[in-house]
């Protein structure tokens, strides 16, 4: 495969990650008006935006900043997310389902002003969703739109060689490199990376380096890792999907991705072919590289794979992601989390609407995303079905989040977790949270 193999858990994507800034590590105690826990773009576009209204703000890192999801993320800023609103519609209503629309075509403009001064490779493309076999999901999808007042296309065909039974378009849409964009915002951050925050004392974060005290907390950190509130082991779970970039493979000038959680996703990036797919919850069997392998091998054959790696995304009971007070008991604690595969938007609306909610602003957006809404939706049973099964499971081989059994990941060799997508190094080392510390349990 490529010269770039992800090999016991360490990501080599197509993004230069040398381009980041550095930063200290935390010593000794200090005090802030908000923590931001988590320096992906989430964290760092949150941080940008307090800063932004005046507030004082800083940001934990465990490790390097945008070293974890952000750096895996195929980088597209689009308002379509897979079939989201006819989903949106049957379970909240036509008027959430508008609500959400509006949230994310804000984001992608907020994008395109930002980026209007920042050199990221920002351009505008046509996104698609595709269905091979389903042309009613795309119809039902198309009649939300048409009642939301969103005047989506619909093309037969798709220009890639997969089969579509037809695909939604959404006009004037993005990509860009997240990494050159995140180090041109988080230049006159106050940020403190290599800084784990390994518990929270009210509203004091506890790390190695000393102690930060904060009026306001974000959690930023992809999967929320405070248990004692919100039920987020019971909200989320996380889905792992495999990348790989190619050389010499034809161009689309389009960003595309099947509605099939598990099917195949495409954009370029200068002269290469971004293939995405493979996918499968975290701790369960899937494509993985060998899908994208196999499909390259039949549709590029004069291809070469330059780079490869996996993301892993916390997906949501019901398809929207989780933004604003962490519950409804936890005064001054925010979270963002559940982008289910939209990261950059998802970011973008999260920095938007927490940074409003704690300068006192109220946010328009911010009803359809409250963390707090019903959870009385059919994957909570599955993400029951899952815990239960996995606690009940003998092995040695425990994961440290809850004790869950470890499932081994022949791919990318590491132990993985099925109930909340931890995963680990095979010397217990942790390289996706919730887990929140390198504790050894049967390793
Ligand atoms: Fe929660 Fe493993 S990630 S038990």
């Amino acid at each position: 495969m490529a010269e770039n193999q992800y090999k016991d858990g360490k990501m080599r994507s197509v993004w230069d990650m040398s381009r980041l800034p550095g930063f200290p590590a935390l010593s000794g105690n200090v005090k802030t008006d908000v923590l931001v826990i988590g320096g992906g773009m989430a964290g760092l576009l949150t941080a940008y935006m307090l800063r932004e209204k005046g507030i004082d703000c800083i940001v934990a890192e465990k490790g390097r900043i945008c070293s974890g999801n952000t750096a895996g993320t195929t980088a597209k800023i689009t308002s379509q997310h897979g079939l989201i609103y006819h989903k949106i519609a049957r379970s909240a209503g036509t008027d959430a389902a508008g609500q959400y629309l509006r949230a994310n075509e804000a984001a992608v403009e907020k994008y395109a002003e930002m980026c209007g001064e920042i050199d990221c490779d920002f351009s505008r493309r046509d996104n698609y969703v595709y269905s091979v076999s389903d042309k009613k999901k795309l119809e039902d999808e198309m009649k939300v739109l048409g009642r939301i007042g969103y005047d989506a296309g619909f093309n037969d065909e798709v220009l890639l060689p997969v089969a579509a039974a037809g695909a939604v378009k959404f006009p004037r849409q993005a990509q860009f490199d997240p990494i050159k964009f995140a180090a041109a915002i988080s230049r006159d951050l106050k940020i403190y990376e290599n800084t784990w925050v390994r518990e929270m004392e009210g509203n004091t974060a506890v790390t190695d380096g000393g102690r930060i005290t904060a009026g306001a907390v974000v959690v930023a950190t992809h999967f929320p890792f405070i248990n004692k509130h919100g039920l987020y082991f019971l909200k989320l779970y996380q889905h792992r999907t495999y990348e790989i970039a190619l050389e010499n493979a034809p161009s689309v000038s389009g960003m595309y991705v099947d509605e099939d959680l598990n099917g195949l996703s495409f954009r370029e990036s200068g002269d290469l072919l971004l293939l995405g797919g493979g996918g499968h919850r975290t701790g369960k069997k899937g494509g993985n590289f060998t899908e994208l392998c196999d499909f390259a091998a039949k549709e590029y054959p004069s291809a070469r794979v330059r780079y490869s790696w996996a993301a892993q995304d916390c997906m949501s009971l019901d398809g929207v992601p989780y933004i604003g007070r962490y519950s409804r008991g936890s005064a001054g604690l925010y979270v963002a989390t559940g982008f289910n595969k939209w990261g950059m938007t998802g970011s973008m609306t999260s920095a938007m609407i927490l940074s409003d909610m704690i300068a006192g602003k109220k946010n328009e957006y911010a009803e359809v995303f409250d963390p707090s809404r019903s959870m009385l939706k059919p994957q909570l049973l599955v993400n029951g079905f899952e815990a239960v099964t996995n606690l009940l499971t003998f092995s040695t081989k425990r994961c440290p989040h809850l004790g869950c059994t470890l499932k081994w990941n022949s791919a990318e060799h590491s132990w993985d977790c099925p109930c909340h997508g931890s995963r680990f190094s095979p010397e217990g080392k942790v390289l996706d949270n919730p887990a929140n510390g390198n504790k050894k349990h049967g390793f």
